[in-house]
């Protein structure tokens, strides 16, 4: 039973004038919500391509433990009927999101098979390239000087790792990383120039799908030792994997391979431009403070934003009653600034301990499959920019429009050598 809607709450997330605020004053919308009204009701997502369905709106779940239990319970809290918190196109999700909006039982095979060419000789040698590549991404920055920190250090070795591991060859990852960007871009009037939204995206996805499948192709013919040769080779149920199927895996491990790490690098990079103190502790015995200043990092990036989830039956969360159907979204900047679980969660702090962010997601069937991946990269590069580049100051970072990724578009960075 479809149970009345409350009134929508004055606080909205839905406008992109909400998400065009900085993180701090949106942070401030946030704790009002998570002390007030932990499940609020929104309208419809402001920038949804297609129109929202009558009475349409979502619920919005700002606590840490709210994101973690509804994370945690994908019964109640479905990923098969999208995962974005705005309306896509059907077939746009389907050729993009692939495992990330399924459901168990198929969610649980793709997933085992994707984890399972992550092979423990495969990590080993992927983690002692990403330290090699880090280096070399800081030697380039210092034969450059002053530039742009995102394009010059934090673009690089996501892109890097992921196409290396996956097998992309040199001269094509730039257009596929390009292709990701204008995944989670369409809200940006700068980065569409002039094109509708569902135009930016329908190109970049033929971009990649294209990328993709002839990647498969070729190592159909010639296999490697790669990721993308385990795809073409793996077996489910005893059938091979579609070309569609191929082609959306390469498209999610694009964007989340690439749009994540790369804001994690950035706006860590800003925060200990901002917090020096911070910098002073962790240039100081970098080995003993490396683990908990790389959760920090992500705690303090938070590069999603937000994940949905459809709830599958009636029930209720903090007094709302949420009917089968609705759609639940999770705001992990929020969780991630919890006064509950965080003490003075606005510090940055690299010795925070314990930290149970939930920068990767709040556990569960969905958590971040590339999260080892992701430390690994962060501590790699901030090794180099900690002891190479001791007093590298950056500017204003230009931030992205949009909902999804809190991404940095440009900032500049002097190496003050
Ligand atoms: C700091 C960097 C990263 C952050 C903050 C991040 C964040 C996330 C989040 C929030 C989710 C959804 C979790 C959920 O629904 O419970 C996710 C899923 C995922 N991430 Fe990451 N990610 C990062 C890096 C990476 C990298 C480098 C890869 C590449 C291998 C990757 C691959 C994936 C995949 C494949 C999924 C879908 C998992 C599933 O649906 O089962 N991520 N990530």
């Amino acid at each position: 039973m479809a149970h009345a809607k409350p009134g929508y709450d004055p606080i909205s997330l839905a406008p992109l004038k909400f998400w065009s605020k900085s993180p701090r004053q949106r942070e401030a919308s946030f704790q009002v919500l998570r002390d007030e009204r932990p499940v609020s009701w929104h309208p419809p997502a402001e920038g949804s391509m297609l129109p929202p369905p009558a009475g349409g709106g979502f619920w919005a779940v700002t606590r840490h433990a709210d994101i973690v239990s509804v994370s945690k319970n994908p019964v109640d809290f479905c990923s098969g009927q999208g995962v974005m918190f705005e309306d896509v196109p059907d077939d746009i999700l389907e050729a993009a999101s692939s495992f990330l909006a399924m459901d168990a039982p198929r969610h649980t095979q793709l997933r085992k098979l994707i984890s399972s060419a992550f092979t423990p000789r495969r990590v080993a040698k992927i983690d002692e390239q990403i330290r090699g590549q880090a280096q070399r991404v800081v030697d380039q920055l210092i034969d450059t000087g002053d530039c742009d920190f995102v394009a010059q250090v934090s673009r690089k070795l996501p892109m890097w790792t992921i196409y290396e591991m996956v097998g992309l060859p040199d001269d094509l990852r730039e257009a596929a990383a390009e292709g990701a960007d204008g995944m989670v871009s369409w809200a940006d009037e700068d980065v569409r120039a002039g094109r509708e939204p569902a135009e930016l995206l329908n190109e970049s996805l033929i971009t990649l799908i294209k990328v993709g499948l002839d990647l498969a192709e070729s190592r159909r013919a010639a296999p490697g030792d790669d990721l993308m040769t385990s795809l073409v080779q793996a077996e489910v149920d005893g059938q091979r994997l579609t070309d569609e199927e191929i082609a959306a895996f390469f498209v999610l491990l694009s964007v989340a391979g690439n749009d994540t790490t790369r804001n994690s690098i950035s706006t860590g990079m800003k925060a200990f431009n901002d917090f020096p103190d911070q910098r002073k502790i962790l240039q100081a015995d970098f080995a003993a403070t490396a683990g908990t200043a790389v959760e920090e990092i992500v705690r303090w990036a938070t590069p999603v934003m937000t994940f949905r989830r459809t709830a599958t039956r009636d029930l209720e969360l903090h007094g709302q009653q949420i009917s089968a159907g609705d759609w639940v979204v999770m705001f992990y900047p929020s969780g991630n600034h919890d006064d509950r679980v965080f003490t003075d969660p606005g510090t940055f702090d690299v010795r925070r301990s314990p930290n149970p962010h939930v920068g990767f997601g709040g556990g569960g069937a969905h958590f971040c499959l590339g999260s080892m991946l992701a430390r690994t990269q962060l501590k790699a590069i901030f090794d180099q920019l900690m002891h190479r580049v001791p007093d590298l100051e950056t500017g204003e970072p230009i931030r992205l429009a949009g909902n999804f990724i809190d991404a940095i578009k440009s900032m500049p960075c002097s190496l003050n050598r």
